[in-house]
């Protein structure tokens, strides 16, 4: 029978934000996961792949597939973050050896052919670098009419983790992203300089805790330790949450005020390779082809977060 809800692919390289951004997006009875494609980015791709496999056996959801995708940017090497996720990716949590096998299909492929499969348009989720989607695209440019909408975490309008105003994912592989921002599928961008404002708060993080339970501790835990990095590093009072931007939208757009642009990727400035440049005034002319995340409501998402987390821990513990 078929279902409406929107049907989605996940691109993440976990990573303790996408751990929770795949929380939120399992929680929805919105979203549909067809499948969970790895990227290297926050740690290597037999770890990030690894990881993901884990973390759907946690969330009991063993049963969506995981395929593996591009240890490498279309170019070069990403620049990887242990510093921020610890060394496996994940913190220092010890999540249980999941019993599933990553899928025989290459992301790239196993994007293709549900995409091709598929009666109705998919969504794409992308929380880490776009390699895999952009390689999917180049090959198989007919998947393209078939996208729905690329929810992305990356880019930025200011700001940067990488470089002065270079964001990771966007700027960790340049090629592909300027391939995702010109081929024309529709896009809602959620760049750093938003995710850095939508900060889960200590005091929410004890409210998560609070729900009682390993599963609601583990996921204060996953917090905490991304939270550490800014705190110490960058004075933040809270964790920013980048990826669960990208699915908090497809959940509740009104958490978010979204505006078009148009957004292109510097491939060649010796300081700003990997920025995104977004047109704030249309001094370009050129058309928009981004629906851009300008800011959140930082209550409206924890709200979110919080009720995403009891509504997975009760549903576990029965
Ligand atoms: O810049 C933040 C992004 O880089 C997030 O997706 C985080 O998980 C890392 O991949
Ligand atoms: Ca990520």
């Amino acid at each position: 029978m078929k279902n409406n809800k929107r049907k989605v692919i996940f691109d993440c390289d976990p990573g303790l934000d996408d751990a929770l951004a795949l929380l939120l997006a399992l929680a929805s009875d919105n979203l549909d996961i067809l499948a969970v494609t790895t990227i290297a980015g926050n740690t290597t791709i037999e770890n990030t792949t690894q990881n993901a496999l884990d973390l759907l056996y946690f969330y009991g959801r063993s049963d969506i597939p995981v395929s593996r995708g591009n240890a490498n940017p279309l170019l070069g090497n990403f620049s990887m973050g242990a510093h921020v996720h610890g060394k496996r990716g994940i913190g220092s949590v010890e999540l249980k050896s999941s019993p599933a096998q990553e899928h025989s299909l290459r992301a790239h492929d196993l994007i293709r052919k549900l995409l091709m499969e598929s009666d109705e348009k998919i969504t794409i989720i992308a929380t880490g670098p776009l390699t895999n989607i952009a390689l999917a695209i180049t090959l198989y440019p007919e998947i393209i009419e078939k996208i729905e909408l690329i929810s992305m975490m990356g880019g930025s309008l200011n700001v940067g983790n990488i470089g002065a105003a270079t964001e990771a994912n966007a700027g960790n592989d340049p090629e592909a992203t300027h391939i995702i921002l010109s081929c024309g599928v529709p896009i809602a961008m959620f760049g750093l300089h938003l995710t850095y404002t939508t900060q889960i708060y200590p005091k929410d993080m004890d409210r998560i805790e609070s729900i009682g339970g390993t599963f609601a501790k583990t996921i204060a835990d996953f917090n905490r330790f991304h939270f550490q990095f800014y705190k110490n590093e960058l004075g933040f009072k809270g964790d920013p949450s980048h990826d669960s931007c990208a699915v908090a939208y497809l959940i509740n757009p009104d958490i978010f005020t979204m505006e078009e642009y148009n957004v292109v990727m510097d491939l060649d400035g010796k300081y700003s390779r990997g920025q995104t440049i977004v047109d704030l005034y249309n001094v370009t002319q050129r058309k928009p082809n981004v629906l851009f995340g300008m800011k959140s409501n930082r209550e409206a998402f924890v709200e979110l977060v919080y009720d995403s987390v009891l509504k997975l821990s009760y549903k576990l513990s029965k």
